[in-house]
């Protein structure tokens, strides 16, 4: 309820509390998908021309920010090509074995879906190589000098790949993929529709300016968007009687200290340590990690992405530079010297 802690309402990583959630707002088919429009046609077509042969799709690889729909696209593209879709992430398959399994027990047209697939071990990897591109299964047999290979076939499959990563992925991995969508951050108006979408089909009653204000702060993220809209939701049936209006959306998220740009604690950290601890920078992404007390990793995948996005960072060769917009918004004057090394 309303003392919830606010930390990490913005964060995009999926989190226990969305899980079921997920799972009821989640589109199962490509025109219930908001946004992501170019992806979204050039996958109908490829689709389409994929049924009219009987066919499979080529291999499809999905990179992009967490929350903004890889796991939901993968499982529509099954749905769509009236497939099966086995789901499983590169950190699970430890074994060259569990691949191996996985890949037999297929069956023809099939979706193999491997989330966080850069987490894949390299050795397993090159089992994939073959099965990708022949559809075979390379095992040996024996030990030593008398030691042979054997090639199984592997059913005609479509693998879907998941990423937040792409640069991580090898490229011989990453040739092997015949098509390669990278997600945006949504438009503010898709992420609008994606809750008034979410909101019909959880009965919340809201007024479409208190939605406004719920996407402002969404970060362009339909996971934190469905996450806003649920936390706002308990906080109107607590304090209210439950129809959802813009004064009660404002209420709620400014409880919860997400700001109007979408902002955390966290992100203004971020900035405030490079502002009045780096002079503005440029500073080194470790550097910052350190004097925030964030993790590389995280700031790297999930604040700095969104930042960089907003306007409020630049990224220069020497690291990373707080903006004017930054300033403004953390209440700081920006020193002069700084303003026209910008021009
Ligand atoms: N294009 C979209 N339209 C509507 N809802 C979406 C869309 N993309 C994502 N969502 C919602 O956001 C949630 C998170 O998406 P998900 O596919 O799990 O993200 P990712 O796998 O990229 O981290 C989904 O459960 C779904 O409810
Ligand atoms: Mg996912």
């Amino acid at each position: 309820m309303a003392t919830e802690k606010a930390k990490g309402v913005v964060a995009p990583e999926e989190k226990d509390e969305d899980r079921a959630f997920d799972q009821t707002l989640r589109p199962k088919k490509l025109d219930e998908y908001i946004g992501q429009d170019r992806v979204k046609q050039n996958l109908s077509i490829v689709m389409d021309a994929a049924k009219k042969r009987k066919e499979s799709i080529e291999h499809v690889l999905l990179h992009g920010n967490p929350g903004l729909g890889k796991t939901t696209l993968a499982h529509i593209i099954a749905h769509e090509m009236g497939a099966n879709i086995r789901v499983t992430s590169g950190p699970a398959i430890e074994r060259a074995g569990d691949l191996a399994a996985i890949l037999t027990n297929l069956e023809a047209g099939d979706v193999l879906f491997i989330d966080e697939i850069h987490r894949l071990n390299r050795s397993i990897e090159e089992i994939l190589y073959p099965a990708m591109e022949e559809f075979g299964l390379d095992l040996v047999i024996g030990k030593g000098p008398a030691a042979r290979t054997i090639r199984l076939d592997v059913p005609r499959f479509t693998l879907i790949g998941a990423t937040t990563r792409v640069s991580l992925l090898s490229s011989p991995l990453r040739d092997r993929f015949g098509m390669i969508y990278h997600l945006n951050f949504y438009e503010e108006g898709d992420i609008e529709k994606i809750l008034e979408r979410s909101a019909r089909i959880l009965k919340v009653k809201t007024e479409p300016e208190a939605q406004k204000e719920i996407a402002k702060r969404a970060r362009r993220t339909p996971r934190i968007a469905n996450r806003l809209l649920k936390r706002v939701r308990d906080f109107a049936q607590v304090k209210h009687n439950g129809v959802i209006t813009s004064a009660i959306a404002k209420e709620a998220l400014n409880h919860l200290e997400v700001d109007e740009f979408g902002l955390d604690e966290i992100d203004r950290r971020i900035l405030d340590v490079i502002i009045t601890k780096f002079g503005g920078g440029p500073v080194g992404l470790t550097t910052i990690a350190a004097a925030s007390g964030e993790d590389v990793a995280t700031l790297e995948e999930v604040y700095e992405p969104f930042l960089l996005q907003i306007g409020f960072l630049d990224r220069t060769q020497r690291g990373r530079v707080a903006t004017k917009l930054a300033y403004e918004h953390l209440g700081h004057d920006m020193p002069k010297e700084k303003q026209s090394s910008l021009l």
